[in-house]
């Protein structure tokens, strides 16, 4: 090596050992803006090849007895876009025609163009010039293929980062959708809750409207059978008749009595009530309710917060969802009886709250869900013919709201039903009751004049009777105004007796506008509701419908004394 040469540019290597040869050559090279550098010899002309090389000038002699391999291995070695280029300088010329050994030199070499001796200086100059250009196209084309894999890879990371978002934004709208999905079943499920609602709703309205008719003509049959009982002959067969008539009545008035519940309107008495003690005082009639072969198991933790419920109900309720669960195992299986203590978060049927919660479970048959969702109708029934009302879990169902408490049932087919009966807890005031009157009340003492109210001509007319016959004289009143009329006249009434539900004034309006005329004046409600406005000054005390004339008796004994 005789030369420095400038770092990245383009130089010319020269292998020429014969005498002035490499000086020659270079001065020309050079002529050609190309530094040039002598090598000594083939290894070392190797060893300094690299990218920046413009060209190689060799002279045939300088080769034609070295290894040629190591520079093949060198040129096989190019990246694509180089083929160094060779100026070949022989004694014999170029082409293979005439230099038979040319051929080799193609074959090993690749890209040659051959000078033949003696040349011209200005042909090696041409020939290096065209040589160097050439060299140069093959940087460009080397700069261009950069480029072009650098926008490659530019494309490659703009697709990686598409694919990415395109993958992302899928999942967004995937979630977006999963969730629209969910929302959509969520309505649904509540718009079907809502009709199921809404349908039981106005079941109940017409049933209650229905059974609160009923109940008023009962109560005159009751009272007119009450009286005839009295007043016919004593004749057995007579009594039979009557008898048979008192009891047909007294099963509709107990349909009656369970219409009344699912349309929440039974007269209710809710009280403070120990669940735990209630559930075990029904233990024996449970028991013999259900049979032997079904084996009952109790939870009634101590310690449980009294529930505000109406005992009577509640127990009738309790016996009622023992039964359903005994039908539903009649090859045995196993009741269960829990009471427990919960928290209600605002929820569907529930406000938030504390409540005692009585459970029924049973190991039976199970209902569908097309059964579930219906078991709560009034008159539906899976039982045959003459074996259940369907009226049962209505019952319930309207007791439970009535309490403002809630029914909740579970079941799957072969793994048993699961009835929850939410209650209230009784928030420490017991509810103000008075005490049932003791049986055997002397009801002969006192004869009163007693202002009957009423719209309704059949139940009057019994109810005068009944009434009579107890002794007392009978104002009737088809209406509340009417009544008024006759507590403004100097009358003597002891009592006031009102229904509650009439046309134009209630029997609560009438009651506070009676108070002002007489302020004295004992009054009793007769009703079949329970739904009535709650009014803190007018707890009046109620006789429900239907009654008995011992029932009136005994009210009007323990409000006139
Ligand atoms: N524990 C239960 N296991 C399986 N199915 C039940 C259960 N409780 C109720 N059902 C289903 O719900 C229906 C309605 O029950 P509900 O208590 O209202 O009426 P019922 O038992 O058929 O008649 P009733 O109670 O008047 O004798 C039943 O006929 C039955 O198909
Ligand atoms: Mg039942």
């Amino acid at each position: 090596m005789t030369s420095a040469v400038p770092a990245r540019s383009l130089r010319a290597l020269v292998l020429a050992p014969r005498g002035r040869d490499s000086a020659v050559a270079a001065s020309l090279i050079e002529q050609a803006d190309v530094a040039c550098l002598a090598c000594r010899d083939l290894p070392g002309l190797i060893e300094v090849l690299d990218d920046d090389v413009a060209f190689v000038l060799i002279t045939e002699e300088a080769i034609r007895v070295a290894d040629l391999k190591p520079l093949s291995l060198w040129l096989a070695g190019q990246p694509a876009w180089s083929d160094l280029p060779f100026v070949l300088v022989t004694d014999h010329g170029g082409g293979p025609e005439r230099n038979p050994i040319a051929a080799r030199w193609l074959e090993a070499l690749g890209n040659v163009s051959f000078i033949e001796r003696p040349f011209h200086p200005t042909t090696l100059l041409s020939v290096a010039r065209a040589t160097v250009k050439g060299r140069r196209r093959q940087h460009e084309t080397r700069s261009l293929l950069e480029d072009l894999r650098q926008s490659e890879l530019r494309l490659q990371q703009t697709n990686d980062q598409l694919e990415r978002r395109v993958e992302e934004r899928t999942a967004q709208l995937q979630h977006a959708h999963d969730e629209l999905v969910a929302q959509i079943a969520e309505r649904a499920r509540t718009e079907e809750q809502l009709r199921h609602m809404q349908k039981l709703e106005s079941i109940g309205q017409l049933t209650g409207g229905v059974a609160h008719d009923f109940n008023n003509l009962l109560t005159a049959v009751l009272g007119n059978l009450e009286l005839l009982r009295k007043r016919l002959p004593a004749d057995p067969g007579i009594e039979r008749l009557i008898d048979g008539a008192t009891q047909g009545a007294q099963r509709g008035a107990s349909l009656t009595q369970r219409l009344l519940a699912f349309a929440r309107r039974q007269a209710l008495e809710p009280r403070p009530t120990d669940l735990a003690e209630l559930v075990r005082g029904m233990g024996d009639l449970l028991g013999r309710s259900i049979g032997p072969s079904i084996a009952i198991d109790f939870d009634l933790p101590t310690g449980l917060p009294s529930a505000l419920a109406d005992h009577n109900q509640i127990e009738l309720a309790l016996l009622n969802l023992a039964v359903n669960a005994r039908d539903a195992m009649p090859d045995g299986g196993t009741l269960k009886v829990a009471l427990s203590a919960e928290l209600a978060s605002e929820g569907r049927d529930l406000a938030r709250g504390r409540y005692v919660r009585l459970t029924v479970s049973d190991t039976g048959r199970g209902m569908d869900p097309q059964t579930l969702a219906r078991a709560i109708e009034p008159f539906f029934s899976t039982k045959e013919v003459g074996k259940g009302t369907g009226l049962g879990l209505s019952m319930i169902h309207g007791l439970a709201l009535q309490l403002k408490g809630a029914l909740r049932l579970s079941s799957e087919v072969g793994r048993g039903t699961r009835a929850e009966l939410w209650l209230p807890v009784a928030n420490g005031s017991s509810a103000a009751v008075a005490p049932e009157p003791a049986d055997g009340v002397d009801t002969s003492k006192r004869q009163a004049t007693v202002l009957f109210v009423d719209d309704d001509f059949l139940i009057s007319l019994s109810t005068a009777s009944l009434l009579e016959d107890l002794g007392h004289t009978v104002i009737k009143a088809p209406s509340g105004p009417a009544a008024l009329e006759v507590l403004k006249n100097d009358k003597p009434v002891d009592l006031m007796i009102t229904d509650y539900a009439m046309p134009g004034m209630t029997g609560l309006q009438l009651a506070e506008a009676a108070r002002k005329l007489r302020p004295d004046l004992p009054i009793l409600l007769a009703t079949g509701y329970a739904d009535l406005p709650v009014r803190a000054s007018f707890d009046l005390p109620r006789l429900s419908k239907p009654y008995l004339q011992k029932q009136l008796a005994e009210q009007i004994t323990s409000l006139l004394g």
